[in-house]
């Protein structure tokens, strides 16, 4: 199968090319130059040019606190360009997956967010993503949606990567432990988003790893596990402290633990807990 993957060297669009590939699939992925979201012509001229069978919207605005002053951007990307992407996937004949995100939900509740649940964001980097996913099923009703939520990966910047770095430099991390969620390797989400291709699923899926952990839960198993691995910290203590401590431009859900219970009867394999995926991936790190 051919599949046009846009933002083909973010996190997730890194790991879902090189995974296309080793299937045997053929993969393209257009870069800024080619493909811009910020100049919406250039997305239907790749889509015609390389007429894929699906195509995988992976490019986003994903500076959660720079949305905030950049509104207009953040919309441009992830709202019109999702919409334009739909509309030149229909035009051209080629199936949809587009990723969303848990900032679309407030994080009032305390049990995982279901498919159907009403949205809530909080914030501009939220509200764009979720009137993206608004746009995409209006131009393509049947399109798959994927919502991920705390993603990370051994490909481009992230939560895992930065502690990594802090914990390098300091002895002491202080990290919010009031917000909870679930993280994601972008290996596990890759798989199971080409899992639901294969299906020819489509409507809304939820996926992340099993279980789940606050950031500062998440920063204390990267520093251990990272130091069985042998990696050189310098930390010798985590320090759980309250969002209030920690302000940021952008409002961010306090749960957003997210329900997989639609997509699990549809995988291969069990769904890894957090952890183990957290230990592999420090391990392909190292390596
Ligand atoms: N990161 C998370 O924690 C998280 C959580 C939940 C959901 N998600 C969703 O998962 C998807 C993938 O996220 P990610 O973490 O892989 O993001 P990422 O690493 O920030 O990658 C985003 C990609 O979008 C591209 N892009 C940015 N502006 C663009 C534009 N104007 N035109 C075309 N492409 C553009 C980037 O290209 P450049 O590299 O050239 O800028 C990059 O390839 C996104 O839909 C995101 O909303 C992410």
């Amino acid at each position: 199968m051919k599949v046009l993957v846009t933002g083909g060297d973010g996190q997730l669009g890194t790991e879902l090319v090189l995974m296309l590939r080793e299937r045997a699939d053929l993969a393209v992925a257009p870069d800024l130059a080619e493909l811009d979201f910020l100049r919406p012509d250039s997305i239907a001229a790749q889509i015609d040019r390389h007429r894929p069978d699906w195509v995988i919207n992976c490019a986003a605005y994903t500076q959660v606190d720079k949305a905030e002053e950049e509104e207009d951007k953040a919309y441009r990307i992830n709202r019109d360009g999702a919409r334009e992407v739909a509309r030149a996937a229909r035009a051209a004949g080629a199936r949809l997956a587009h990723i969303s995100t848990d900032f679309i939900f407030g994080g009032e509740q305390c049990r995982p967010y279901r498919e159907g649940d009403a949205a809530n964001p909080l914030g501009v980097y939220g509200r764009s993503k979720w009137e993206g996913e608004a746009a995409v099923r209006e131009e393509m009703p049947d399109a798959l949606v994927l919502r991920t939520a705390w993603v990370y990966g051994a490909h481009g910047a992230n939560f895992v990567k930065t502690m990594l770095r802090l914990a390098g430099e300091r002895e002491e991390l202080r990290v919010v432990a009031d917000q909870v969620g679930t993280p994601a390797w972008t290996r596990d989400i890759a798989a199971a988003l080409l899992r639901l291709l294969d299906l020819e699923e489509t409507g809304t899926f939820h996926f992340t790893d099993e279980g789940v952990a606050s950031w500062y839960d998440f920063a204390c198993a990267i520093v251990e596990e990272a130091r069985a691995l042998g990696y050189d910290l310098k930390t010798r203590q985590v320090t759980p402290i309250a969002t209030d401590d920690y302000p940021t431009p952008a409002t961010r859900p306090a749960w957003s633990v997210l329900d997989k219970a639609r997509i699990r009867p549809l995988l291969e394999h069990p769904i890894p807990h957090w952890r183990a995926s957290l230990r592999a991936m420090l391990r392909e790190l190292k390596s």
